[in-house]
């Protein structure tokens, strides 16, 4: 069913899947259907939303909200705040969500003065943000920042791209 009044997008990519994305997007299929709402509510999945660390993560449109953390266990309250055309406020990311604070507070910080620093700096800054050597790995992977190797003249750096600048509002 296309015409559906909610979609619902469970990403499946790498790290989301490794966190049991598909098991929860057949359990979103067969909760939808159990309850015979399948011609009102799509269940599908998607490719990174770039939110990898937090997990498996789901978008529901027309809603515009952003789950994140999401488990087999909340499939339930979901389906329930789906029908209900209510958000599940515990596993709903926003811009206070500490997660997303922590990150905008890295880049708001690491572009200033100069979007580029030695990457002992941008490391230290990330640990300040309660943010690990892992989430900027992550980071570089996605394109959110670009690590340049150190040369006899210049030490490592580390850089915010235009896409987490774009991203972030930053
Ligand atoms: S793997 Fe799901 S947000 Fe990136």
């Amino acid at each position: 069913m296309y015409w559906t009044t909610k979609h619902v997008l469970v990403c499946n990519a790498s790290h989301c899947t490794q966190k049991g994305a598909n098991d929860v997007a057949m359990q979103l299929r067969r909760e939808v259907l159990k309850r015979g709402l399948d011609d009102s509510i799509f269940v599908n999945t998607c490719g990174t939303i770039d939110l990898c660390d937090i997990g498996p993560n789901i978008v529901v449109y027309p809603d515009n909200v952003i789950y994140s953390g999401v488990t087999k266990n909340d499939v339930k309250a979901l389906v329930d705040a789906l029908v209900e055309d209510e958000t599940l406020d515990r596993l709903k990311l926003d811009p206070q969500t500490p997660a997303e604070a922590n990150r905008h507070a890295f880049y708001a910080e690491a572009v200033h003065p100069e979007p580029s620093r030695p990457a002992p700096e941008a490391v230290a800054l990330a640990a300040k943000h309660g943010l690990d050597d892992a989430w900027l790995a992550e980071q570089q992977r996605r394109g959110f920042i670009a690590r340049k190797p150190a040369t006899d003249e210049t030490p490592e750096t580390i850089s915010v791209t235009k896409k987490a600048r774009a991203r972030y509002g930053v």
